[in-house]
């Protein structure tokens, strides 16, 4: 800092929180020349004399306008500050020193519709701007994340090569990294990706639940068969850390670890994003809300305990009810592998149909398939299941949902029977598995021809005359339910 007059940077970041300083490290372990800014003066020192000491290619800005003279034109601004006002604080900071044609890059969480204002706001402004998703926690930021960008198409031009080089490579060595559309697609999918991170990590902790509480498995077992898991079809990166956590033993109580950790799940809004987003598309997307839900019920630990005093269960499986007939096999462990995939790939399959309906609403023109594949790699949700995505988009561009295709409705109808046993299982012994029971009510519903809203539009036309639609001709229709006697006529209306 001070004396970097000769210093000429590919480009700058602003913001060294870890996965700031990680981004930093990656690109300059790629030969890029980086110029760093942090509002926080002593963490841009800590960084230079620490995690970046002796990398030439990593300099420290002191302001602002600092930062940006040491940029080449046109000059490249990735911002890693907390997504909301501090955004568009520092965006307010750049203004006036950038110049037309200059580059703002926004890596952090961003809400997608503050990605798209800004947009629209820099571009009037002659400033290009990039909203784009990074994943990957801060390992993945210093070895290689899943990044998706969205925005400026030609500012991508002039960024491409840094970010596909920091990028993770999926086994079959492509990057996970690709431009997906325009102001805020990046956003949107990355998004989405933490819709169904949430979902994932849902449906493994109710395995886990059911491992503990119906199969009565040890820690010990149960991290055996995570890992066991790992190694067929299930294989992904939450399998493989949940067996790495359950490896481990608290050095103060010699307890495993997560014994030992308080069941009040923390969330920064990401999958609530997802869920209010599929509401307003009209995307039937239940479980990615389900597993919002059992966050926010986590965290009412202690109502929760004050309820469990006062509010029974069914018997414990000692008296005489429905759960005590259940014996110690009614479910089985290969049941419940089974059902986490069959629940897994329904809730992917809703996944997908959010980014499907956001593209057709936003007009973004997102490719689902290659979608699949930036997250073979490097992000939280990576899996290998996600090369099975991509398969299927390619056989057929336009499916209208995942579990249509051949593989993914192998695994679903060859899956049924074991989840069906898991959910039913649980239910009568009391133990809440909502995304696996809300994943099989999601196929149960999509896969029946007939579903009982007819009720419910009678219901609608009788209190509000919303009308109906009839099964044996076209047109809407009212009733006059309150009309005397059993016969009711249709009268067409409109
Ligand atoms: C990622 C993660 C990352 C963050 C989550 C945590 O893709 O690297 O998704 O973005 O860790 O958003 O979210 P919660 O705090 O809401 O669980």
């Amino acid at each position: 800092m001070g004396t970097n007059e000769a210093f000429v940077a590919d480009i700058g970041l602003v913001g060294l929180g870890v996965m700031g300083q990680n981004l930093v490290l990656n690109m300059a372990r790629n030969g890029y020349k980086v110029a760093v800014y942090n509002r926080t003066k002593s963490v841009t020192r800590e960084f230079l004399d620490g995690p970046a000491k002796g990398a030439q290619e990593i300099a420290g800005a002191e302001t602002i306008e600092e930062l940006v003279s040491m940029l080449k034109p046109p000059r490249r601004v990735m911002l890693m500050v907390k997504a909301g006002a501090a955004v568009d604080a520092v965006i307010a900071q750049l203004k006036p020193v950038l110049s037309s044609g200059d580059i703002i890059i926004d890596g952090g969480n961003s809400f997608f519709e503050d990605t798209v204002r800004r947009a629209r706001e820099l571009e009037a402004e002659g400033l290009r701007y990039l909203g784009v998703g990074v994943s990957g926690g801060e390992e993945g930021a210093l070895k290689g994340p899943s990044i998706m960008p969205g925005g400026s198409e030609d500012a991508w031009a002039y960024v491409s090569s840094v970010f596909t080089d920091i990028a993770a490579k999926a086994p079959s060595g492509e990057p996970c990294c690709a431009y997906l559309g325009p102001d805020g697609a990046g956003h949107y999918v990355k998004m989405v990706h933490n819709g169904i991170e949430y979902v994932d990590m849902q449906l493994i902790a109710e395995t886990y639940f059911v491992m503990r509480e119906m199969l009565g498995m040890s820690v010990a077992e149960m991290q055996r068969a995570f890992e066991e898991w790992n190694r067929g079809e299930l294989n992904s990166y939450l399998i493989e850390i949940t067996a790495d956590i359950l490896r481990k033993i608290d050095a103060d109580t010699g307890k495993p670890m997560v014994d030992v950790i308080l069941d009040r799940a923390g969330q920064k809004g990401t999958g609530k994003w997802t869920a209010q987003e599929a509401l307003e598309l009209g995307a039937a997307a239940p479980t990615m809300a389900e597993a919002v839900f059992a966050r926010s019920l986590s965290a009412m630990k202690a109502e929760r305990c004050g309820a469990a005093a006062k509010l029974p269960g069914p018997d414990a499986g000692d008296g005489d009810g429905e759960a005590g007939r259940l014996g110690p096999d009614a479910v089985t462990l290969d049941d419940l592998r089974k059902a986490l995939y069959a629940a897994k790939v329904c809730a992917y399959a809703q996944g997908f149909e959010v980014l499907r309906l956001a593209s057709e609403e936003y007009g973004w023109g997102l490719d689902l398939g290659a979608i699949a594949l930036l997250w073979r790699g490097g992000c939280i949700i990576r899996a290998q299941f996600l090369e099975r995505i991509t398969e299927a988009y390619a056989r057929q561009a336009d499916l209208a949902n995942l579990i249509l295709d051949p593989y993914f409705r192998d695994v679903v109808t060859g899956g049924q029977e074991a989840w069906r046993r898991v959910v039913a299982a649980a239910a009568l012994r009391g133990v809440p598995v909502p995304a696996l029971s809300s994943s099989l009510a999601y196929y149960d519903s999509y896969h029946r021809c007939e579903l009982p809203a007819n009720l419910i539009q009678a219901q609608r036309d009788y209190f509000g005359a919303h009308t109906y639609e009839r099964v044996d001709r076209p047109g809407w229709f009212h009733t006059e339910w309150l009309a005397d006697g059993a016969e009711a006529r249709s009268v067409p209306v409109g």
